[in-house]
């Protein structure tokens, strides 16, 4: 089975200053003065190229569509995905995505939900918290949500002990073995790359203890705009996985890209994808790959 995964592609769209309010005024200035340069339309359009070329069996988005939930973001990023959302498609959403209240806890139904739902998957019954799945084959894909909106300097995650355990319920009682878990924020980073309090997923240590039990094929994220994968280890026996941020310029500081994992029913093969400002296409390059579990360089 192969699986493209794509994270963090932050829809570079202008929006009139006039429709911002509270939060996202230094949302957008943000943006549009650190990153609004390094997400060109153009690297959109290549990753919708390169899916449509690779036929996979699964695509799977892990968050961070927008840039401050603005209705417009949405609108115009559903447009331009449009010919890579079907059957086959899994999506989950990030931080920015869950960026206002307005956007995450609307009259209606969120943002988000309202104009992805078709590709999130099926809600799993008696859910204690975000838990959504779609089944390929034998085969799961399960997604967690581990956002809510909060001040502009903060960004971190967080995911119930209830929804990790109605998770291993839902495996279990649908007997499935293999499954890949998709969730925004990273459940392990490399030395280099760690985070800050206000940035990382809080109780993910926990999470990591309990899905123990069951472990992934591979845990699937963004949120730290760099690529890597980390090989299983003792303390968490799965890949982890990171294809943020699949739509930015690559710089010495952001090893931008997407990955391909094709599963076999025994063994994951990883191909990493980046954007070659010289071709204009996603070009095959080198997986970033952490042998070593441990997060600290040992200083
Ligand atoms: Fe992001
Ligand atoms: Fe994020």
């Amino acid at each position: 089975m192969k699986l493209v995964h794509i994270s963090d592609l932050h829809f570079p769209v202008p929006l009139p200053f006039s429709s911002l309010k509270g939060k996202m005024i230094p949302g957008y200035l943000n943006y549009t003065f650190r990153r609004r340069k390094k997400y060109p339309i153009s690297l959109w359009h290549a990753i919708v190229r390169k899916i449509e070329e690779v036929h996979p069996d699964a695509v799977v988005i892990s968050g961070d569509i927008t840039n401050v939930s603005h209705i417009r973001e949405y609108n115009r990023s559903l447009e331009i995905l449009k010919p890579v959302l079907n059957e086959k498609t899994f999506m989950i959403p990030g931080n920015h995505d869950r960026y206002t209240k307005q956007a995450t806890y609307g009259k209606e139904l969120p943002y988000y939900e309202k104009f992805f739902s078709t590709w999130m998957g099926e809600e799993v019954t008696e859910p204690r918290g975000y838990l959504r799945a779609k089944k390929i084959g034998n085969l799961a894909l399960v997604g967690w949500d581990s956002n809510m909106p909060l001040s502009v300097l903060n960004a971190y995650g967080y995911v119930s002990e209830e929804v990790v355990h109605s998770t291993l319920e839902y495996l279990e009682r649908e007997k499935i073995d293999h499954y890949f878990l998709i969730c925004h924020h990273p459940i392990w980073n490399p030395p280099e790359r760690q985070e800050s309090p206000g940035h990382r997923m809080r109780n993910r240590e926990k999470i990591a203890t309990l899905l123990k039990k069951r472990p992934p094929i591979a845990y699937l994220h963004g949120h730290v705009h760099t690529n890597w994968v980390k090989a299983p280890g003792p303390d968490k026996p799965f890949y982890v996985v990171n294809s943020a941020s699949s739509t930015r310029i690559a710089d010495p500081k952001h090893e931008s890209g997407f990955h391909i994992l094709d599963w076999n029913g025994k063994e994951l093969d990883i191909q990493r994808f980046t954007f070659s400002l010289e071709k204009g296409e996603f070009i095959l390059a080198n997986t970033i790959l952490y042998e070593e579990e441990k997060e600290t360089d040992g200083r």
